[in-house]
């Protein structure tokens, strides 16, 4: 990669308005923390571009972050982990500011029951999905644009049963660390959220909750006494992106879950 001049950074607090007009790409934008995240962008001013598989979730989900917002919200239809599709995405979205991949799923088997093939493809949508839009994102990125990747708190405190995932969530930490180092000259920054326990269909699903009072009563034996909303894991990629002096930075969001 040859880099040649940067434009100077603006220096800025992070603050909300600090995304005012700018376009962020959310990849797993049409549920849980990516949509909470499009619905936070939309209401801070950003202009949003929702990137998820399923067209029908997606095109709901643009009609949710539509309501909390006055900017333009689009919906394009792609795997994030297809690295053409994901370029067609990132040219039909225009000059971006922000990328943020929430894309990824915890798929899973004991160690000596499963086999490579049924893992695979999980590990392989969150690790080169994430290689895959840092690439895409690296050239199109402004100094001061970013890119935020998704991990969790199993890497800290494993369980049994989904080993391969886990090394996923590794990969993708060192992946941040390696591309903000790499992307430095560019002025882009790459950070990670290492979320805890989160309520959103994909946690309701993991862990068979079927209602509110389920996801109340398993959240009780949490430090805080209950899972995180969706808004509250969103908010934290919200100041990833503003915060132009952070990079390499994987960012533990998780009720404290790592200590006890
Ligand atoms: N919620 C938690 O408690 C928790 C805890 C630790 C880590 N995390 C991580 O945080 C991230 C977000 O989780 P979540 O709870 O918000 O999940 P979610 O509610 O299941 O949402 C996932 C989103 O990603 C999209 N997606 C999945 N695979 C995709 C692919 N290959 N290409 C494009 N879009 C894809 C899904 O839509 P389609 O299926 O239609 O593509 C959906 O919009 C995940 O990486 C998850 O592992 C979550």
């Amino acid at each position: 990669m040859s880099v040649t001049t940067v434009a100077p950074v603006p220096v800025s607090l992070p603050a909300p308005h600090a995304l005012k007009g700018s376009t962020v790409v959310v990849i797993g934008g049409s549920s849980g923390i990516g949509l909470a995240a499009g619905e936070l962008l939309s209401a801070a001013g950003a202009r949003v571009v929702l990137v998820a598989r399923d067209a029908a979730r997606l095109e709901a989900a643009v009609a949710r972050v539509r309501a909390s917002g006055a900017g333009e919200v689009l919906g394009l239809p792609a795997d994030g982990g297809d690295e053409q599709a994901l370029e067609r995405v990132f040219d039909q979205a225009g000059p971006i500011g922000h990328v943020l991949v929430t894309a990824g799923a915890l798929g899973g088997g004991l160690l000596v029951d499963t086999p490579r093939e049924q893992v695979q493809q999980a590990v392989d949508s969150r690790v080169w999905g994430a290689y895959a839009a840092a690439r895409a994102a690296a050239t199109r990125l402004p100094a001061g644009g970013s890119i935020t990747l998704s991990s969790g708190t199993y890497l800290a405190r494993p369980i049994p049963g989904v080993a391969a995932a886990i090394a996923g969530l590794g990969a993708v930490e060192g992946l941040t660390r390696a591309l903000a180092v790499e992307l430095a000259p560019r002025r882009v920054r790459v950070n990670t959220i290492r979320y805890g326990v989160f309520d959103t269909p994909l946690s309701r699903a993991a862990m068979g909750l079927t209602g509110d009072e389920d996801v109340a009563t398993a959240g009780q034996a949490s430090l805080l006494g209950r899972f995180g909303t969706a808004r509250e894991a969103a908010s934290a990629s919200l100041f990833l992106m503003s915060n132009n002096y952070v990079t390499g930075t994987v960012l533990t969001v998780d009720g404290g879950a790592s200590l006890a």
